[in-house]
């Protein structure tokens, strides 16, 4: 069967934004659903409490793949404590919708997002 994404959705997917590893990350962090099996990978450089860097690795769906691509370009410039209070409902919001049995895949980008924060909050 064959899921209704927006056209943004596939943009972000066709051509993701911001994928891979910054080599000189101030942190990393990994997230995963243990229910469909989809991961995430993203590391993080902040400068004077901005974001000035946020790079993912997938080994997900479709919408793992777009949603974070999403969110990195969002969240890329904010503050720390601005990325703290993202919700994913700006991710679904800004696709344009996601299939309600996709909307999981918004909720992993900003968990991993919350991790990786926490992760450098930790080294500071
Ligand atoms: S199907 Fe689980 S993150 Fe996409």
């Amino acid at each position: 069967m064959a899921l209704n994404y927006t056209k943004k959705t596939l943009e972000h997917f066709l051509h993701p934004k911001n994928i891979g590893e910054i080599e000189d990350a101030d942190a990393v962090a990994e997230v995963g659903n243990m229910v469909c099996g989809d991961q995430l990978s993203f590391s993080i450089k902040v400068e004077k409490g901005i974001i000035t860097d946020l790079k993912f690795l997938s080994f997900g769906c479709a919408s793992n793949i777009a949603t974070a691509s999403i969110m990195t370009e969002k969240v890329k410039g904010m503050t720390i404590e601005e990325a703290k209070a993202f919700n994913w409902q700006e991710i679904v919001d800004d696709l344009g919708g996601l299939p309600k049995q996709k909307i999981h895949c918004s909720i992993l980008a900003v968990e991993g997002l919350k991790k990786v924060i926490a992760e450098y909050e930790k080294k500071q």
